[in-house]
């Protein structure tokens, strides 16, 4: 069958990676990809917001399956007019991609189904947000509504903080309408895990577990980013964990979408914070996490078209999931700067020394091919990733690929995967 997938990061890249592994794909076509997935498929130059565009374009080429690997579309609505179309398409309708759209829906679906989250108040206006900070306790979490390229939750220390960060949520509008309505929450401590589990409305099941590092600086310090690399699996994530997630917040989710309505197909990226009380729910996303994919995907052994149209058909219960007993670690290169401002445009140097070489990739996001080579195009830049026959040989293996790469104003993190140390050497509480 011929696929489309929809999105241009890491993220698709990856996903390009499994699809060319499945026996039952013939061409790929990728809109609007990258230079790396241009190795994989056929670039085609339209954007992922185009809905109607990209379903002629399906039905021109007979596309089988159309999997959509962002957030934006599919909040948009893209898998009701492919639907309506007829096409096959992997991910949640708009009614159910609202998961990840409105934070204000995920919350109160929560409250209502008693799936263990953050305690949080929901404010429509400045004017309420900003005297319910009066009677707040401190460190506070606030939270744009809408989509925010992964930066619109706010830490705030103080309540000086926390009025800055209405501020710029509500009245600023920096994420614009995403800030219309906002979520103050109770702050956790914890270690966070992120778990993507494949759904088809009814059954849900989660792949293995992988840690992102969000922040821009080593030692979680700076920014929030779309994530600065990531590790699988988490040895945080123990069974005792991953059954306790299935009994009270995967299954659950899943059962409170179908009872209100909203049967959701797709990727159900459930972001867990593991604090003293147990496992909770921070986030849930409606897709693929990026870079959670690039570490997640090369470890499973099922093949990826068929585990998808299991969602679609709604049989996922025959599905034995399995992932290899190895570990892998992705280390992002980004352009120094990011998540603020950044040049582009720099030439890249050293894919070659990727070729051949087994359990090593480096996933495209921010490139571009000209006439000069493979240049730069954006915040992060690739993701270098590695395998290794457990998690700290993985990290070596991807700190010392990240070295095979060059191009001027290379940045990276130095400590992905330093956790991972604390788990070995016991200091960790599992
Ligand atoms: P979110 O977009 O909701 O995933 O939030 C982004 C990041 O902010 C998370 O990955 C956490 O690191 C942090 N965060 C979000 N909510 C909380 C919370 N209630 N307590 C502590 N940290 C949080
Ligand atoms: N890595 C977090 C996300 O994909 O939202």
């Amino acid at each position: 069958m011929n696929v489309l997938i929809v999105g241009s990061g890491g993220r698709e890249h990856a996903l390009a990676y499994s699809v060319a592994k499945s026996d039952k794909v013939d061409k790929i076509y990728c809109a609007p990809g990258n230079a790396g997935i241009a190795e994989l498929a056929e670039l085609v130059p339209i954007d992922s917001m185009e809905f109607e565009k990209l379903a002629d374009f399906a039905q021109e080429k007979e596309i089988g399956l159309t999997i959509i690997g962002m957030d934006a579309p599919l909040v948009g609505g893209i898998v009701d007019v492919f639907e309506k179309r007829g096409l096959r398409v992997f991910g949640p309708r708009k009614n159910a991609a609202i998961l990840e759209g409105s934070k204000v829906f995920s919350k109160n679906l929560m409250k209502k189904y008693q799936i263990p989250t953050a305690a949080y108040e929901n404010f429509d206006s400045a004017e309420a947000a900003l005297a319910y900070l009066e009677t707040s306790n401190y460190p506070i979490v606030l939270k744009a509504d809408g989509l925010a390229l992964g930066k619109g939750a706010l830490i705030c220390n103080t309540k000086e903080e926390a009025k800055d960060g209405i501020k710029t949520l509500m009245l600023d509008k920096q994420f614009g309408s995403a800030g219309d309505k906002i979520v103050i929450e109770e702050f956790l401590i914890g270690r966070e895990v992120s778990v993507l589990c494949y759904c088809d409305g009814t059954t849900i099941l989660p792949m293995t577990s992988a840690q992102d590092h969000k922040r821009a600086k080593d030692n979680d310090e700076g920014l929030n980013t779309g994530g600065m690399g990531t590790f699988s699996p988490s040895p945080f994530y123990t069974k005792e964990v991953d059954a306790f997630c299935r009994k009270y917040i995967y299954q659950p989710s899943m059962d409170a979408m179908k009872a209100e309505g909203r049967d959701f197909v797709g990727i159900m990226f459930v972001g867990l914070i593991l604090t003293k009380e147990g496992p909770k729910v921070l986030e849930y996303n409606a897709r693929f996490g990026d870079p959670e994919t690039q570490v997640v995907l090369p470890r499973m052994k099922n093949d990826i078209i068929t585990v998808m149209e299991a969602c679609i058909d709604g049989t996922l219960d025959k599905i034995d999931l399995q992932f290899e007993e190895n570990a892998c670690v992705c280390v992002v290169l980004a352009s120094e700067g990011y998540p603020l401002e950044y040049e582009k445009g720099k030439v890249i140097t050293g894919f070659e020394n990727f070729k051949n070489k087994d359990g090593y990739y480096v996933f495209h996001a921010g490139t571009k091919k000209t006439e000069e080579g493979i240049v730069t195009n954006g915040g992060r830049v690739l993701g270098v990733t590695a395998k290794g026959s457990d998690l700290k040989q993985a990290r070596k293996n991807a700190y010392a690929a990240t070295e095979w790469i060059s191009f001027e104003n290379k940045y990276m993190r130095h400590d992905i995967g330093k956790a991972i140390d604390e788990a070995v050497d016991g200091i960790a509480s599992n």
